[in-house]
């Protein structure tokens, strides 16, 4: 792949307001023209490209190595956006979007045939969803297009949660990054298919299941969560996510990780744990990463994938890892874990 300047824009620290609004408006004149940028959402940051314009979105493909088989969620500042995607709103889907949007909620529609099949993966439906950070909605009113916008990571790694973890990522690659620092959430918006007879959830994300059937009482979890062996509906969920370069290992009875690190270490391994604020004193390991606190799953949700590639900084071959408490946002937390580790469990 040849090589492109990557510009950044700082508006993340920028005291100058003018300064950045005309660094947001390149930005979106950028994307409007159809170059590729990464931006800041409340979730992840997002590798932003018009999604009417299927030249932008192959290059979004591209410069990911993203297998093109595995669809695109459309980002949109306002509601009036969404008819032109969609040939249907259901009531239910109605009701999300007053309750949930603008947040990190994803819905799937069936697609109208305005949605480029790049941005489909040839499929019937398309992913859309409004992002509530405030450099996101800035950018998607500016460029007044609808944003094609996959997690602004190369394929197979941790999705970015700063503009660093984009740099390293795809510099060279893409024509520019939007640094908003660090987003909040942590970890990808819930992707919930509306398109059915019953809200079924694709991939658990930064909205909670308890969220969504407050709305939606019917809400169910896609099978290939629960068992086993399914084949997931979301394309996306099938590959091997999410993952440091060491190999990790999620342990049940935390109890049990010293001596694993210990072992592991004799045999000549540079060794990790994952734990968290609470138990962070009582290991010893080349790396121990505290990822937030036991009182508060949003705070693990919200450092996760920064530990994940702390990892690989700290050139870890070998990593064990707590579980989490699998209420609220440690669904999410604890799928994207079990990707990571590819079914390494020790019961
Ligand atoms: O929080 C997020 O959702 C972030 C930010 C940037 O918005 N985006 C994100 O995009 O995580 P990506 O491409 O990394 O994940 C999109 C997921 C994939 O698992 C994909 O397969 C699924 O959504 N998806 C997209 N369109 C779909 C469709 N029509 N049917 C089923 N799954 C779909
Ligand atoms: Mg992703």
């Amino acid at each position: 792949m040849s090589y492109i300047q990557t510009k950044r824009w700082n508006v993340n620290k920028s005291m100058n307001l003018q300064k950045k609004e005309t660094d947001l408006q390149e930005a979106a004149a950028w994307i409007k023209q159809g170059k590729v940028v990464a931006f800041p959402t409340e979730t992840v940051y997002g590798l932003g490209g018009n999604a009417l314009d299927s030249q932008a979105v192959k290059e979004i493909f591209r410069a990911k190595g993203r297998p093109n088989d595995n669809p695109l969620i459309v980002h949109i500042a306002k509601r009036e956006q969404l008819d032109a995607l969609v040939t249907d709103i259901p009531e239910v889907a109605e009701k999300l979007m007053k309750a949930y949007w603008p947040g990190p909620l994803t819905l799937i529609f069936k697609a109208s045939d305005q949605v480029p099949t790049d941005v489909t993966a040839g499929l019937d439906t398309v992913a859309v969803r409004m992002p509530s950070h405030p450099i996101a909605r800035e950018l998607l009113l500016e460029s007044g297009v609808p944003v094609a916008a996959p997690s602004a990571n190369l394929s197979g790694r941790p999705s970015p949660t700063t503009a660093d973890h984009v740099w390293s990522d795809l510099e060279g690659r893409i024509a520019g990054i939007v640094d908003g620092g660090p987003t909040g959430v942590g970890v990808e918006s819930t992707v919930l298919d509306i398109s059915g007879p019953h809200p079924v959830i694709f991939r658990p994300g930064g909205l909670t299941q308890e969220q969504i059937a407050e709305i939606a009482e019917d809400v169910e979890l896609d099978q290939a969560l629960v068992t086993e062996g399914q084949a997931p509906k979301s394309p996306g969920m099938k590959y091997t996510h999410y993952a440091p370069k060491g190999s990790l290992t999620l342990v049940t009875n935390y109890l049990q990780i010293q001596e694993l690190a210990a072992h592991a270490q004799a045999q000549g391994s540079r060794v990790g744990i994952l734990t968290t604020e609470n138990r962070k004193h009582e290991y010893v390991a080349d790396f121990v990463f505290a990822c937030g606190v036991d009182e508060d799953l949003t705070t693990t949700a919200a450092l996760l994938y920064n530990g994940l590639r702390q990892f690989d900084d700290h050139q870890i071959d070998v990593i064990y890892s707590e579980v989490f408490p699998e209420n609220g946002v440690g669904a999410a937390v604890m799928n994207r874990l079990r990707k990571a580790a590819g079914g390494r469990i020790i019961e």
